[in-house]
């Protein structure tokens, strides 16, 4: 496919495999080595470089992102931070003068997520580095690089403007062309993020001949205010529905807060978590709680189902050939609404168990009750045996705890290496009796630690 992109401020045209991922082309074909390779999943952050668009710049993984993805961008790679005298960015020197780096391996996707930190604004440091890996230095000395240059101002060299591309069959810009394509395709794969399918050509080494990229679906990108719910796009990304969340249901926001890292927030989009239907994806336990309705197309035909029934059996969603995800709709506010997700790390972790709670107390009785979970099935799924146990009963220690036996038999988890099956329901149920504390005015703090 021939694509067009600004590559460190000069403009580029190649024809490249569909598949072809930006970090093997930056290293193979343009001898760009200052991108490194650590995972090739998306973990290290090591290959961070900095992508920019009409929405502004942001910080990806290229070991997942395909070549195609970035048609009509600016990419920026670590060569591309110095000025054009040689002179150093500002992060660069603040990452000199701090000690920020022994070995230097991690050095170049420390300094892109910085830079491009600067760039936006963002100062909140463990966020932007939440991403990026460092196996020697320590991060103090790269923290305190990363707070001194956000206090700089920006280079101009660095602010990058997308580019004139030509259209292709395999980007698709509106809901009806992806929809022509797949139907003409149904056995061909949809990218949207590349978080997932990424991988699948890096890790499994897939050949994927027939792909199509959804991200260039302008009418799939925009969250609607449709009076009581909203309407998100599929093609919405983790980054991009963080502060609407943060405004209508900040406990679902504080979780997408924990979602991978920057770098995998700003690929990973709504559509790709619910299609891939993977029973530890986060936002599927959030929608199902919220009684979130799903919106899928094939051809012209347009249908709607209640999220939970998306999720037929592991591995097995109900999803028919050529027919995807176009958008999900959920309510504006839900009061009652507390996402927990339980994972050995704060960020950049799956879940081991997410469990998400929306409930209605009123006079103290429960008038309704809505609680999913995921990584306690093989698919996220309603507990429906403690929402029985809950509904019409007072709001007491006594019914949390028949609830909790309830919970006991609505799954049958299995044991893994993130949690083993008794740890996860005791956690499903340490989750509503947190919920029930909450709602007592006992906060419990996540980061804390008690003997
Ligand atoms: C480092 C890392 C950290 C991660 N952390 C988390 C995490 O904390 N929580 C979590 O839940 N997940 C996490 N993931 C998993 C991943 O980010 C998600 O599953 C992601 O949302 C997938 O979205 P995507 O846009 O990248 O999908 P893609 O990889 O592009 O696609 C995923 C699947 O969905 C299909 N698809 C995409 N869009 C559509 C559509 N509109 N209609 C029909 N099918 C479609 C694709 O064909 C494919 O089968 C992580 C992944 C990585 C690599
Ligand atoms: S090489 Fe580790 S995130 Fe890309
Ligand atoms: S400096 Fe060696 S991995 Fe960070």
């Amino acid at each position: 496919m021939e694509i067009t992109f600004l590559l460190n401020g000069e403009t580029v045209s190649v024809d490249v495999p569909l598949t072809r991922t930006v970090l093997d082309w930056l290293r193979e074909e343009q001898g760009l080595t200052g991108t490194k390779e650590g995972c090739n999943e998306g973990d290290c952050g090591a290959c961070t470089v900095m992508i920019t668009d009409e929405r502004g710049p942001r910080a990806h993984n290229a070991c997942i992102m395909l070549m195609p993805q970035i048609n009509g961008k600016a990419l920026r790679t670590v060569e591309g931070l110095s000025g054009p005298n040689g002179e150093m960015h500002p992060v660069q020197h603040a990452m000199v003068e701090e000690h920020g780096s022994q070995c230097g391996f991690c050095t170049p996707g420390f300094v892109v997520s910085m830079a491009t930190a600067q760039l936006t604004g963002e100062t909140d440091t463990d966020r932007v580095l939440a991403g990026n890996l460092c196996r020697c230095t320590g991060y103090a000395p790269i923290v305190r690089a990363a707070e001194k240059a956000a206090h700089q101002a920006a280079p101009e060299w660095v602010k990058d403007k997308a580019v004139e591309a030509s259209a292709s069959p395999a980007q698709p810009i509106s809901s009806d062309e992806l929809a022509a394509w797949y139907l003409e395709h149904p056995e061909g794969t949809l990218v949207a993020g590349a978080t997932d399918v990424g991988l699948w050509v890096t890790k499994q080494l897939r050949d994927l001949p027939e792909v199509a990229f959804v991200s260039g679906c302008e009418d799939m990108r925009g969250i609607d205010d449709e009076g009581d719910t909203l309407r998100i796009g599929a093609a919405v990304t983790m980054a991009e529905l963080l502060p609407v969340l943060t405004r209508h249901h900040p406990s679902y926001a504080a979780m997408v807060r924990r979602y991978g890292s920057e770098q995998v927030r700003n690929s990973a989009t709504i559509g790709g978590n619910i299609a891939n239907g993977s029973p530890i994806g986060d936002n599927p336990p959030a929608l199902i709680a919220l009684g979130a309705t799903l919106h899928l197309r094939r051809g012209d035909e347009r249908r709607s189902l209640p999220i939970e029934d998306f999720f037929i059996e592991y591995g097995k969603q109900d999803r028919q050939a050529g027919e995807f995800v176009e958008a999900v709709t959920i309510p504006k506010s839900a009061e009652g609404l507390r996402c927990y997700k339980l994972s050995k790390r704060f960020d950049q972790d799956i879940s081991a168990v997410c469990g998400c709670f929306n409930m209605t107390i009123a006079d103290g009785t429960v008038s309704d009750a809505r609680i999913a979970f995921g990584g306690m099935a093989g698919t996220p799924q309603l507990a429906k045996g403690a929402m029985e146990a809950l509904i019409g009963q007072p709001w007491n220690d006594t019914t949390i705890d028949s609830a909790c036996a309830a919970l006991g038999n609505d799954f049958n988890p299995m044991s893994d290496m993130r949690a083993s099956a008794a740890y996860r329901t005791e956690a499903a149920q340490g989750m509503l009796r947190r919920y029930f504390a909450e709602s007592q005015g006992i906060s419990i703090d996540l980061m804390e630690v008690r003997a």
